[in-house]
């Protein structure tokens, strides 16, 4: 018997789609297979291919994408989503001509974020989270990043890490946490930033760490918030504990943070707007990925783009992410990211399907996860469009058909 013939049992089978598979094994834009097939079983992806190359499949569920398309699902790899209260009034001071850096400078900002935050009950904080996370994954989003930050003591920055985790268990979402404790300094230590980093180090880092909160560290390098010296203690301390780092760089100004943080072999630099040569040659050697979040860009009214065709010159993989926050990104839509990526950055649409799959991947350290290939996980979706450009195209409908994490069909 011929291997064709041979019967293959599998839980699901999608036939009848173009797969952009975002791999770059598939020497197509979007790693596109026309009128492709995939086979999943056990939560992975069995086969990939053309239709009829495929093997005979015996599978429990068929679907018939109607000729649609078919991608990874999508990964949103830089939110702060669990926070409480909003900052419309900031929004208003910003413009009458108040700047974000003056607003922080007041004591309003990051911190007016901390208040509410840390007024707040967990279940609070959960009830608004799982709102905006849905939000996220009505638009195709099936792994998400939340970064803690707006708590700044010890016990806030566990209960927003713990709401963060919960969001992950609450929905069918791969949710990745971050440890964003260096991201303002606190009311408690103004005027001793250092002291701030000592708690950081000495007791809030470890706790976290020993109670299994935190998938990478982060921190806000930037003159309103830590300086390049100040992240490196913080760094040291996250080698110690054997959790990875990315960094918020070059937002507002060029202090080298990309430089720092891909030193330490950094998952990711963020923002990116001041970001010199150097950092990128060190980016570059050091597979650290660029993070850009044109919302946060868009939101600030910035006008300084980051260097992207110096990113594209040093091969450094580019992915986009929503920024979602109450400050600099209000904005809870991984899709309308993709349409600013390509509107103010110019990136190519293949670009920013790329930067919220494959790349974006990278960035969390998901190696399972962003393409479409034999032995990675399932998480896939389904697109009513004709053409893959359309996910970055269109903004304010929702081409979305079905999702499934890990092979299981999302319902919402
Ligand atoms: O990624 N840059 C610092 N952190 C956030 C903003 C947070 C806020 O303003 O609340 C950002 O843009
Ligand atoms: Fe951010």
């Amino acid at each position: 018997m011929s291997l064709k013939e041979a019967m293959q049992v599998v839980d699901l089978v999608i036939n009848n789609v173009h797969v952009m598979t975002m791999s770059s094994t598939v020497d197509n834009a979007y790693g596109l297979i026309q009128d492709g097939l995939v086979a999943i079983h056990n939560q992975n992806i069995v086969w990939v291919g053309e239709q009829n190359q495929a093997p005979n499949f015996q599978a429990v569920e068929t679907v018939n994408g109607q000729g649609k398309y078919l991608s990874p699902g999508l990964i949103d790899c830089h939110t702060h989503l669990v926070f409480a209260g909003n900052r419309a009034n900031e929004f208003e001071q910003r413009l009458t001509g108040v700047s974000y850096e003056e607003i922080a400078k007041q004591g309003g900002g990051i911190i007016s974020t901390v208040k509410a935050t840390r007024a707040a009950t967990e279940q609070e904080l959960l009830d608004l989270a799982i709102k905006r996370a849905t939000q996220l994954m009505s638009e195709g989003v099936t792994s998400l990043e939340i970064k803690s930050g707006y708590g700044l003591d010890t016990d806030t920055e566990i209960k927003m890490l713990k709401v963060a985790r919960k969001v992950g268990e609450q929905l069918p979402i791969n949710v990745k946490t971050t440890f964003l404790g260096a991201h303002a300094i606190p009311p408690e230590f103004k005027d001793n930033a250092d002291g701030y980093i000592d708690l950081l180090v000495n007791e809030t880092l470890p706790l976290v760490a020993d109670l299994g909160l935190a998938d990478a560290v982060d921190g806000f390098c930037e003159n309103i918030g830590f300086s390049p010296i100040q992240m490196s203690k913080l760094f040291d301390k996250a080698n110690t504990l054997n959790l990875p780092v990315k960094l918020h760089a070059e937002q507002l100004s060029d202090l080298s943070g990309a430089e720092l943080v891909a030193n330490y072999h950094g998952l990711s630099a963020d923002h990116l707007e001041y970001l010199s040569d150097n950092s990128i040659k060190a980016m570059q050697q050091n597979n650290t990925v660029a993070v850009l979040l044109p919302g946060a860009f868009y939101t600030l009214s910035e006008t300084k783009l980051p260097p992207i065709n110096q990113l594209r010159q040093a091969n450094v993989p580019i992915a986009i992410g929503s920024d979602y926050n109450p400050g600099s990104s209000p904005l809870c839509s991984l899709k309308l990211m993709l349409h600013m990526a390509c509107t103010q950055f110019k990136l190519t649409p293949e670009e920013t399907v790329l930067g919220v799959t494959k790349n974006a991947a990278l960035a969390l350290g998901l190696n399972n996860k962003g393409t479409i290939e034999q032995g990675q996980s399932a998480d896939l979706c389904l697109w009513d469009i004709q053409h893959p450009a359309e996910l970055a195209y269109t903004f304010g409908v929702n081409p979305l058909l079905t999702s499934w994490v890990e092979g299981k069909k999302i319902s919402l």
